[in-house]
């Protein structure tokens, strides 16, 4: 909670020049989006724009809020808009853009007198319109950052649905009071991993995790199921999200002999971490059998491909949308002018 007043202070005496996409509507809905990546240290400016969780989510999101709209029979006489921000894959980002978004809804004169940031994106017609009802919000994607934004929105009874956090500490009702998700919790993860684990008589292995909510409720979660599963793990570690190549090198030869398997409940820059490390010292090489922090996230094995090669990452299910492609390729840095982030680099010539 202390955290949370600390940056609610830090947002109301400095005015964030954040960008943000607005679709107007009669009721709005906020959402939070990784379109850029963490900063490389606490303080530092926002990393890259990532394509394929950012502006692609934040595409996403947009085409299905048109297609609402055009739809009579969704939601009749109603325009629903929203307020799209970037919480750039760090807790603080995230709770800072969430205070603007409530502060916007609970002081919405004040937050008019107070956005003069929000040129950058023109949004200045916006600013003379009353702030719509905020209905709830979307994301973050990241269970820490959706841990704090929590912590939040609760105070204000706001409802929270989350895309991709699936730490298991967000079933809990009592303490996350407002929070939904989309997706499954980690308990599920945890069971399908042993599965895979016993499968491939892979009963005796190392065990790798982020430390910070994801790393932690999936490797708590894991425990129990490997426990119950009978695969028994030789030695744990735990690494920061955005480790250096000395910690992530001392780890590795901290499980260097025994088991050449090693379960990794890692967010996606700790397991590029890793990786990275297996490339420069090949004799510390673990095969990894990872969670969906690192799924089939391209940035996370982008030049390191050879050195990923043998490992199991799981991902949850989701259907392929092929006319989303579609959408995708007929947009153009000159005419999308609603998604500020997407005139920031020139059109990569992938889509996923
Ligand atoms: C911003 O909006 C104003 C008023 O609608 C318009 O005249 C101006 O051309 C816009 N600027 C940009 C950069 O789009
Ligand atoms: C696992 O062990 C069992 C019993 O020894 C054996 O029958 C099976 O083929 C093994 N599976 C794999 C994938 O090695």
């Amino acid at each position: 909670m202390l955290e949370v007043l600390a940056v609610l202070v830090t947002a109301l005496l400095v005015p964030a020049d954040a960008e943000r996409a607005v679709v107007r509507g009669a009721v709005r809905l906020g959402a939070l989006f990784a379109v850029h990546g963490a900063p490389a240290e606490a303080g530092a400016r926002c990393g890259p724009v990532r394509e394929h969780y950012g502006i692609q989510r934040v595409e996403a999101t947009l085409r299905a809020l048109d297609a609402i709209n055009a739809d009579g029979s969704l939601l009749p006489g109603l325009q629903l808009g929203a307020e799209l921000r970037d919480s750039c894959w760090a807790p603080s980002t995230a709770l800072r853009e969430t205070i603007e978004l409530v502060r916007d809804a609970i002081a919405p004169a004040r937050a008019r007198q107070h956005s003069p940031a929000a040129s950058a994106a023109n949004c200045t017609s916006q600013e003379d319109a009353p702030a719509s009802p905020l209905l709830g919000v979307l994301g973050p994607g990241a269970s820490s950052a959706a841990v704090q934004v929590q912590n939040l929105l609760q105070l204000f009874s706001i409802p929270q649905v989350s895309y991709s956090a699936t730490s298991r500490e967000l079933s809990d009702r009592a303490r996350f009071g407002t929070f939904f998700r989309v997706v499954p919790s980690d308990r599920h993860q945890a069971r399908l991993l042993v599965a895979l684990l016993r499968a491939h008589n892979w009963t005796y292995v190392h065990a790798l995790h982020t430390d910070e909510s994801y790393g932690q409720s999936g490797m708590a979660a894991f425990r129990e199921e490997a426990a119950r599963g009978g695969v028994c793990v030789a030695r744990e570690e735990a690494l920061r999200a955005a480790p250096g190549p000395r910690e992530v090198e001392a780890a590795l030869r901290r499980l260097n002999g025994g088991p050449r398997v090693a379960v990794c409940w890692c967010e996606g820059r700790t397991a590029r971490a890793l990786l990275d490390s297996m490339a420069r010292e090949p004799y510390l090489r673990l095969n990894l059998i990872a969670s969906d922090g690192w799924a089939d996230r391209r940035d996370v094995v982008d030049g390191l491909e050879p050195h990923a090669r043998g490992a199991l990452t799981l991902r949850i299910r989701s259907p392929y949308l092929h006319d989303f492609d579609d959408y995708y390729r007929t947009l153009s840095p000159h005419t999308n002018t609603r998604n500020p982030w997407f005139r920031v680099r020139s059109l990569p010539n992938s889509t996923s």
